[in-house]
């Protein structure tokens, strides 16, 4: 599957986005190595505190799969009513779960924007000098 392929499979999930307070909504679509696509979008609570972002509903929902290994992350977000979509880069939170999966230096991660452009970054550089599993082993 290709970027552009894997970034419309994200715009589409955003359409489940339930982002009430934020009015920000976000798609994610989550490569596995073994070709199959995880899709998740950005979850929201009136709590706050309990919301999700749509990269990690997609990693969970993965990972809840028996699904560990990965290729890349589409991700696309945009303000509700406009449907302008900006590059989205993902949260801290969301890059240290990706940590925890993904190689750092072939692991990417695919942004778009309303004017059809892509842009790809490595987890190493969206998260340099990172805490890891390693750092846990004695
Ligand atoms: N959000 C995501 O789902 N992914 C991102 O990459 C950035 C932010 C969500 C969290 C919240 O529901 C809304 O966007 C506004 O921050």
């Amino acid at each position: 599957m290709d970027d552009r392929e894997l970034y419309e499979r994200a715009v589409k999930a955003r359409e489940f986005s339930y982002s009430p307070y934020s009015r920000y909504r976000v798609g994610a679509a989550l490569l596995a190595k073994d070709g199959r696509v995880f899709t998740g979008c950005n979850i929201e609570n009136a709590a706050y505190g309990p919301s999700n972002c749509a990269e990690r509903t997609a990693f969970f929902k993965a990972v809840s799969e028996g699904v560990t290994e990965f290729e890349a992350i589409a991700v696309a977000g945009g303000r509700e009513g406009a449907e302008f979509l900006d590059f989205c880069p993902p949260c801290g939170v969301c890059r240290q779960v990706m940590e925890e999966f993904c190689e750092r230096d072939s692991f990417r991660v695919i942004m778009g924007n309303s004017a059809g452009k892509l842009r790809a970054l490595t987890l190493s550089e969206l998260l340099p000098y990172s805490f890891g599993a390693e750092n846990t082993e004695r």
